[in-house]
């Protein structure tokens, strides 16, 4: 039986309550936070029927959707591990040890950039400038940055995520409850 793609009652509400926000016939605007809640929503990344689903929550087009969601790296077309490590590959990353950071995980998860490993618990990926080169290099992981990576690092932060087991999103629904009165 496919899978039915429809958001929990809270997470509906919680969508409604952002759609609101924008005036009658720019309910458009919502879009991307609506993709977010739909990537946490469904399992990390957004299929064709969930993109579907998002446009009817905005009485627009699909292929309205697909164009945004295809152009922001933080949205995943594919399946994703729970922990989507995203490597930094911009110059000053680059510079200060990412590439040999991302051949590190490559080759600790024994996948290649862009994979996932079989468990399903990580993916990893290269992006471009995280707005935080002063620290360089950096990894994101969900909402969480680390600072100063080194491959040390990064093995206490794979056991970390491993041992824990939980997904990482990009967006919390805490920030968005937050931010309403
Ligand atoms: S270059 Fe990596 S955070 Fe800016």
């Amino acid at each position: 039986m496919s899978k039915e793609y429809k958001f929990s009652d809270e997470t509906l509400a919680l969508a409604q309550r952002i759609i609101k926000r924008y005036p009658e016939g720019k309910q458009k605007s919502a879009l991307l936070p609506l993709l977010h809640l739909a990537q946490m929503e469904f399992d990390g990344w957004l299929s064709a029927p969930a993109m579907d689903y998002v446009a009817s929550l905005l009485k627009i087009q699909p292929i309205e959707v697909y164009e945004v969601a295809s152009f922001y790296t933080m949205f995943n077309l594919k399946p994703a591990g729970k922990c989507l490590i995203e490597v930094c590959r911009t110059g000053p990353c680059w510079l200060l040890g990412a590439e040999d950071i991302v051949k590190h995980i490559e080759k600790k998860l024994n996948i290649k950039e862009g994979e996932t490993t079989p468990d399903g618990m990580f993916t990893l990926k290269t992006v471009e400038c995280l707005a935080a080169c002063g620290t360089a290099p950096i990894i994101q992981v969900g909402e969480t940055y680390h600072e100063n990576m080194t491959c040390e690092k990064v093995d206490e932060m794979l056991n970390d995520y491993k041992s824990k087991g939980e997904r990482k999103t990009h967006f919390d629904k805490k920030h968005v409850n937050a931010n309403q009165h």
